[in-house]
Parts: C-alpha cells; structure tokens; sequence
C-alpha cells in the first residue's frame, strides 16, 4: 500500500500502526486551500491517483486550539514554520481554556473513488515544550489521561493518535487489521 507523503515521521508513525508493508511516495501533491482537510486530503488523493495510477492513501493533519476556534487548524504546517511553537504558545499565554485536539483526516483512492476517514486526539496544551520525539507539535500537546506530552512519550501517542484513529478506519474499511497494541 501507498502513502503519498514527504513527511518522514508521519509514514513512521504509519507503519508503527498499521500491520501491511507501507511503500512512501514522494510524488510532490498539491494541497488545495479549504477550511476543511478532509477536503484538503480527498483533493490530494485524486491528484495522486492520476499520477501513480494505483491505489495509494494521503493524509492531511492539523492541531486545532479551541480558545482560538479551530486555529491553526489547517494552516498548522505554515503557522509551525512562520511563528513556531514559542508563537502559538505566546498567543495562549494567560489563557485558561488550554483544550485543543489534532485532527487527521486519511483519504485512501482505487478505482472505485476516495474514500475519507476522520481521526481525533483530544487534549490540551502545555505551558512549556516538552520532550524530543515526534514532530510538529508534538512538544506542546498533552492528551486527555495523560501527563506527557507527545513528545515525550511517542509509543503512548502511536496509541491514541489522530493519525492512529484514521489510519485504524482504513485498515478496518480494508480489512487488514493494524497492529496489536500493548495494552495500555
Ligand atoms: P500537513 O498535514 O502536511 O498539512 O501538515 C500538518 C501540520 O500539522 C504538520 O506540519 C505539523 O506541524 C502539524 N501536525 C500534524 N500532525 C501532527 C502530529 O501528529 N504531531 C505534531 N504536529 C502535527
């Protein structure tokens, strides 16, 4: 199976989690603008199809703080990179409502169409950055039930991921099972 990605660490975690051999593509896909990645990861899906002509999956993420309605939302990727985690933690500085969820939404595509898959991990952001594994924003984020971040604890957050949430759905639409995972 293909996942079309040039992220490194998201193909990572998805061979952590599911249970067939991943193939990464790096075919450079266009990512439209919208509000929504599920629509984001379905567009990107048909484009990828065209171009390898074999079933293959995307998969577009994103960390949405509820104080700031959704923010960064899908814009994650360029607010990472523009103000970085000390930014975003700036903007919630004094703020009580420290709740946010990342959100990944997997798009797999065969010839029958695109069909979409929609992961959440709830928790919420830490005071500081915390820990060296993962990416992203991965340092800032503690799940629910937890008092790791991501970052500091990678094989809980491969457990209870958005990314593991998605990509859980597909295997189960593609009845090929993910990996078992040690009981928590
Ligand atoms: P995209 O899916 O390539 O548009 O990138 C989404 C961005 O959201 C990434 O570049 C990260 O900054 C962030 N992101 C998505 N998933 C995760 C995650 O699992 N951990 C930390 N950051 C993430």
């Amino acid at each position: 199976m293909i996942f079309v990605t040039s992220n490194t660490y998201k193909f990572k975690e998805a061979q952590q989690i599911m249970s067939i051999k991943l193939k990464q593509s790096h075919i450079n896909v266009p990512e439209i603008q919208s509000d929504s990645i599920t629509e984001i990861a379905a567009e990107s899906a048909r484009y990828a199809y065209e171009q390898l002509g074999e079933p293959c999956f995307v998969e577009d993420s994103g960390l949405f703080i509820h104080e700031l309605h959704g923010f960064p939302g899908p814009y994650s990727k360029y607010v990472y990179y523009t103000i970085g985690l000390h930014g975003v933690l700036k903007i919630m500085a004094g703020k009580r409502n420290r709740g946010a969820e990342f959100r990944s939404a997997v798009a797999y595509v065969d010839s029958s169409g695109v069909k979409t898959f929609l992961g959440r991990a709830y928790g919420e952001l830490a005071e500081e950055p915390r820990g060296s594994g993962g990416f992203g924003y991965d340092p800032i984020f503690i799940p629910l039930k937890n008092t790791k971040t991501f970052a500091e604890d990678p094989e809980y957050k491969n457990k209870v991921s958005h990314r593991q949430h998605a990509l859980k759905q597909l295997a189960d639409y593609l009845s090929i099972g993910e990996k078992p995972s040690k009981h928590l």
